[in-house]
């Protein structure tokens, strides 16, 4: 289950808690209930975040060299923060993702979006094979995060190449000469970022302002590039693939039976982008009456928790706004729950509201194909053609 969170793993029959041991020989405590998973969230004492981002395959010497060649660091900033710092970088991030800010996004990125619905639907009208992911849903997380947060100019293929890589070091299987290879890429942005950290307005400006480090903006600056739109881009073509298989869903957008928002909601609750996110036990305690020891790894499977039937009556139905759809442990929860859920969810609420109609009549062609992870989907490619 460990590398594969999703599909049939997530509905076979599962104990609460089962110890599964990885490709390296290491014991991950996985989590399967909502309430336990929500337990562990919620509880950053017992329960700290501090191996968020710990490579699941230990890097080898040659890949470390690599690293310290471009001098990466990646000190604790935002999720693996447990520390005095992490309220207040936390508190600036989230003014830069203010829901009034999200929201005066909303009628830019729609406009986008229609103008690419539009030269997508000629295109299928004119009988060629689109690619849903890298036409339509690859680039738009990071163009409104660059409105955002003010980036300063970088090609968006660059971003996307380093954002998926990283996501592939540090939560992927590997061996060690793709590891070198990722490190190479992952390490050249790094050099790249810390110019922005450096020079950079917006956010960056904020938090050197804030007092904060060149490797604390660096690391902020990371963090949320990776998390900050790979993360929807993975879940925008997840829950439009799952919309092909839901025509009724389709026809009650079309009627405006169904709402958008809710929508988003049972897609994040059925196809999350992140299917687990880790803790580390920091005490001895007990966790659904089994003893855990100080430093064990918790896999909270937050697929598998939006699946409980004590959230939803039908778990495994795509029905929108049924009582329970909301209660997706998606974006975690507590102190470290994702400060840009807003933003996730104006974002594919104007991609379903814009682009489910493409869905209607078609033949999915390639569906996405996810490689092995711990913790993201990362489809390659979602191509489809008119029936
Ligand atoms: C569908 C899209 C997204 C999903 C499913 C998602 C999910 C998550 C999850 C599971 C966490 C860990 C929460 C925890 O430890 O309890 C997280 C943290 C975080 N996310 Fe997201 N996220 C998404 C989009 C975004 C976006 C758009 C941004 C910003 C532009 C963002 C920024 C962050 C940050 C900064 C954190 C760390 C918060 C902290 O530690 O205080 N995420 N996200």
């Amino acid at each position: 289950m460990l590398f594969r969170g999703w599909g049939e793993s997530v509905d076979r029959r599962w104990p609460d808690l089962a110890t599964v041991v990885d490709h390296v020989g290491v014991g991950h405590l996985v989590v399967t209930r909502h309430a336990l998973v929500k337990q562990v969230l919620t509880d950053p004492v017992t329960f700290r975040p501090d191996n968020a981002l710990d490579a699941v395959t230990p890097m080898p010497v040659a890949a470390l060299r690599v690293l310290a060649g471009h001098r990466f660091r990646l000190p604790p900033t935002l999720a693996n923060n447990s520390g005095a710092s992490h309220p207040e970088i936390r508190g600036i991030v989230a003014d830069a993702l203010h829901p009034t800010r999200v929201a005066a996004q909303q009628p830019w990125l729609t406009a986008l979006v229609r103008d690419r619905v539009a030269r997508l639907t000629a295109d299928l009208d004119a009988g060629r094979a689109v690619d849903l992911y890298a036409e339509l849903a690859a680039d738009l997380p990071l163009l409104v995060l660059a409105r955002l947060v003010e980036l300063p100019d970088a090609p968006v293929g660059a971003v996307k190449d380093f954002a998926r890589a990283a996501l592939e070091l540090f939560w992927a299987p590997l061996d060690a000469e793709r590891q070198r290879a990722l490190a190479t890429e992952v390490g050249r942005f790094h050099t790249v970022l810390r110019g922005f950290a450096a020079t950079g307005g917006g956010l960056a400006a904020r938090l050197r302002a804030a007092g904060h480090s060149p490797d604390v903006v660096v690391g902020a600056l990371f963090f949320l590039l990776v998390a900050g739109q790979e993360t929807t881009s993975q879940f925008l073509t997840l829950l439009l693939h799952r919309l092909t298989g839901e025509p009724e869903v389709r026809a009650g957008l079309r009627a405006g039976e169904v709402a958008a928002a809710d929508v988003v909601e049972e897609g994040l609750r059925l196809e999350p982008p992140i299917v687990t996110w880790r803790r580390v036990a920091a005490v001895d305690t007990t966790l659904g009456g089994t003893t855990v020891p100080a430093g064990t790894s918790i896999v909270a499977w937050l697929a598998r928790a939006g699946r409980d039937p004590e959230v939803v009556a039908a778990p495994a139905d795509f029905r929108p706004g049924q009582p329970g759809s909301r209660r997706h442990l998606a974006f975690g929860a507590g102190a470290h729950r994702c400060v840009g859920a807003q933003l996730a969810r104006m974002e594919a609420a104007v991609v379903v509201a814009e682009a489910a109609p493409l869905l209607d009549g078609l033949t999915v062609v390639r569906p996405p194909w996810c490689p092995d992870n711990l913790t993201f989907r990362m489809p390659d490619a979602f191509v489809i053609r008119r029936a």
